[in-house]
């Protein structure tokens, strides 16, 4: 296995390759490796996870020979510390794009920074900050992919409908030529993040644009509006019924499909 990721990631820029049959988090071994001088580019890769993390520390769940699990480290180029924000977004362009380029498979950048398939999951990003005082030392983008339908968890483990990129092309995937897609994409894309022609992809591949979508925020409340685009810094922009524009900063929220407006029904996630 390890031989195929080796040869897989040959036609990459990576720097260096930690590959586990198992460990606890990607993420979290990403983390360690920094703190102990990782190289710009290096990837952290596994086949199974024992304590995979998401967003609002809510569990991911790798089983062995199922999934895609990695973090690519970037240690170089932090010039401008507020792009941070935008680092999830990109690998959500740069999935949203392999899984054009190598499946043919028409995927939507939830925003933020979640990738699906007719309006399920199949993808998840967590980015982290390693800083030392107030020294950023690197960032970390960990994304999970369910790549066979076993990868999927079960329908009350899921916080958001979910699926696999199997079920949904119908073929066999070769989870290591599509990690080097995404790596390539993510290269690719790297000088550009925050660029006009950055937030134009990531605006023209969002799901529910144009529809109702609810925003929950953390202390029990939730905006209502109509999903336009994304601001020059990456807000999402939303319309109500009167045609007032809100804001809505990257950050502790859930999107989720809201009352249907258009359609008379409700379809809240
Ligand atoms: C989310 O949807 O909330 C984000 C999920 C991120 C999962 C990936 S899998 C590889 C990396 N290691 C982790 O522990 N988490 C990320």
């Amino acid at each position: 296995m390890e031989k195929n990721l080796r040869q897989a990631l040959a036609d990459t820029r990576v720097s260096e390759i930690r590959y586990f049959e198992s460990i606890d988090s990607t993420n979290d071994e990403a983390l360690r490796w920094i703190a102990n001088g990782a190289p710009d580019l290096a990837i952290v890769v596994a086949d199974e996870q024992t304590k995979g993390r998401g967003r609002f520390d809510r569990r991911w769940v790798t089983r062995p020979d199922t999934s895609l699990a990695f973090t690519l480290i970037l240690t170089s180029a932090f010039a401008e510390p507020l792009k941070i924000p935008l680092y999830a977004p990109l690998g959500g362009i740069a999935v949203q794009e392999a899984v054009k380029n190598l499946l043919g498979l028409d995927a939507r950048i939830k925003w933020p920074n979640d990738v699906l398939l007719n309006n399920n999951k199949f993808c998840g990003i967590l980015v982290e900050a390693a800083w030392h005082g107030t020294d950023l030392q690197g960032v970390v983008v960990g994304i999970g992919i369910n790549v066979s339908a076993e990868s999927v968890p079960d329908p009350v483990q899921q916080n958001f409908p979910a699926t696999s990129l199997e079920s949904a092309c119908g073929f066999p995937v070769e989870r290591f030529e599509l990690l080097k897609n995404v790596i390539n994409a993510f290269n690719a894309w790297r000088p550009e993040l925050g660029s006009a022609r950055f937030m134009h992809r990531w605006e023209e591949k969002l799901a529910f644009i144009g529809e109702w979508v609810r925003i929950e925020q953390s202390e029990k409340t939730s905006i209502i509006g109509k999903e336009v685009g994304i601001d020059p810094s990456g807000r999402l922009i939303l319309v109500d019924d009167d045609g007032r524009k809100t804001l809505i900063e990257i950050g502790d929220v859930h999107l989720r499909p809201g009352p249907g407006r258009d359609t008379g029904g409700s379809h809240a996630g």
